[in-house]
């Protein structure tokens, strides 16, 4: 099967040579430039990212001030005053960067703190850190699995999974979106042939449905089928579970047996970096063998410094919980309003639109009142189920929900657009 070009989305050049597609996708682009639009291109923010941003228009050269409801800063730690203090204050006594990887000289003692400080929060043995969630996921999985293993995804996971099962060769078979029978089908048909070697693997939450993978139901098969689960929290962290700890947490797993989980601080902990989170032995064996973790330099103290500081944060204050009030507050009136929103039940809504020129022109329709939200078109999601992704964050109050929500009416109706799309 030749699953490489279709997962990554990679385009093939009209006339077959390397470059013939870049000189397509020029085209594509003077088009999109002299359309002033702002999808294959963003317009730079000048503020923190936060409730309300400025930001400049390339195309009309002013500045505008914009309400959020597309970052992944869920709750809003990117500009929190004692987060930046610390990482300001861990630059002045650490230095700007760490000048080495983590097995030669690149391991400082608040990136040990740190990794302690995930490990206690997730319930796990130990953690190793990443400079993303991305190479995390590459690190584990191409750490782990070899070409005569099987990985068995979920369909909608993030694409630095399926990266990182490419890269390890091993066999991949995707199941449908949360379908346990067809998973635990494939589990059945390939046990014997696969003893010991596989691994199945789903986004704790979905990061483009925001729902919630059935972890209970994928346990039990994982464990009857001798398998291991990599749960990807990217997420999860700081939203769901009881203070935010993350999918388990949510679902009151406490057995740690054959999980492994994987993690971003670039999400609801609002700076850089990735983990894995795992079994003292595993986690041992990843330091040696993760190589994207072992050749590349590892995060610098400030950044170790803030994320320490979020998750003090998270534990001390109720910032996760304005976070879930809020997501509640906007999933219950879209709703009410009658809008596709799929099944989520955290802080990433989707609102499908299925139409992709209309999204493009909706873009911008949003930004003309003052709202930025993420499109999100092909490969990301089906043509069918393109969408806007809209993120909730602790600092917004209830007047800007409502305001998101006329606005979202306003311009459904502007286009008469059906409000119940599947
Ligand atoms: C589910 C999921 N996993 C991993 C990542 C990668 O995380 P990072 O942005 O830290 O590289 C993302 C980011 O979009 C994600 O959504």
């Amino acid at each position: 099967m030749n699953y490489t070009i279709d997962l990554t989305g990679n385009k093939k050049s009209s006339d077959g040579s390397i470059l013939g597609k870049v000189n397509d996708f020029s085209i594509e682009m003077s088009l999109h430039e002299s359309n002033q639009l702002n999808v294959y291109r963003k317009n730079p923010l000048l503020t923190p990212c936060d409730r309300v941003v400025q930001y400049y228009d390339r195309h009309t050269r002013t500045n505008q001030n914009l309400l959020m409801f597309g970052s992944n800063s869920y709750l809003g730690a990117t500009n929190l005053h004692n987060i930046k203090e610390a990482a300001v204050n861990a630059c002045w006594e650490m230095g700007i960067g760490t000048g080495g990887v983590p097995l030669l000289t690149g391991t400082t003692i608040l990136q040990e703190k740190l990794e302690k400080k995930i490990a206690e929060f997730t319930g796990f043995d130990d953690t190793i850190l990443f400079s993303s969630g991305y190479t995390a996921n590459l690190g584990v999985l191409t750490g782990l699995l070899r070409p005569d293993n099987l990985i068995i995804h979920d369909k909608l996971n993030h694409a630095s999974l399926i990266d990182g099962t490419l890269l390890s060769g091993a066999k991949m078979l995707r199941y449908k979106h949360n379908d346990i029978s067809e998973l635990s089908k494939i589990l059945k048909n390939n046990c014997d042939n696969f003893k010991g070697k596989i691994l199945i693997v789903t986004d704790g939450v979905f990061s483009m449905d925001g729902d919630i993978a059935k972890i209970p139901e994928i346990l039990d098969v994982t464990r009857k089928y001798d398998a291991l689960l990599l749960i990807d929290d990217a997420h999860a962290t700081g939203v769901i579970g009881n203070k935010g700890k993350g999918t388990l947490s949510h679902f009151k797993i406490e057995d740690k047996k054959n999980i492994i989980v994987s993690g971003t601080l670039s999400k609801a902990i609002g700076t850089l970096g990735g983990y894995i989170t795992a079994d003292q032995s595993i986690i041992d064996y990843l330091r040696i063998y993760a190589r994207s973790n072992m050749f590349s330099t590892s995060l610098p103290p400030s950044i170790c410094a803030a994320a320490m500081e979020v998750f003090d944060t998270i534990s001390n204050t109720e910032i996760v919980e304005k976070l879930n009030d809020n997501s509640a507050y906007a999933r219950n009136r879209l709703r009410e309003e009658g809008f596709n929103i799929l099944n989520t039940e955290t802080a990433i809504i989707p609102l499908i639109v299925g139409n992709q020129t209309l999204l493009t022109k909706m873009t911008k329709d949003f930004i003309d009142d003052g709202i930025l939200i993420n499109p999100i078109f092909p490969p990301a999601v089906p043509a069918n189920l393109v969408r806007f992704r809209i993120s909730i964050m602790t600092s917004h109050t209830r007047s800007d929900i409502d305001c998101l929500i006329n606005t979202i009416i306003n311009i459904f109706n502007k286009y008469g657009l059906e409000r119940h799309i599947s």
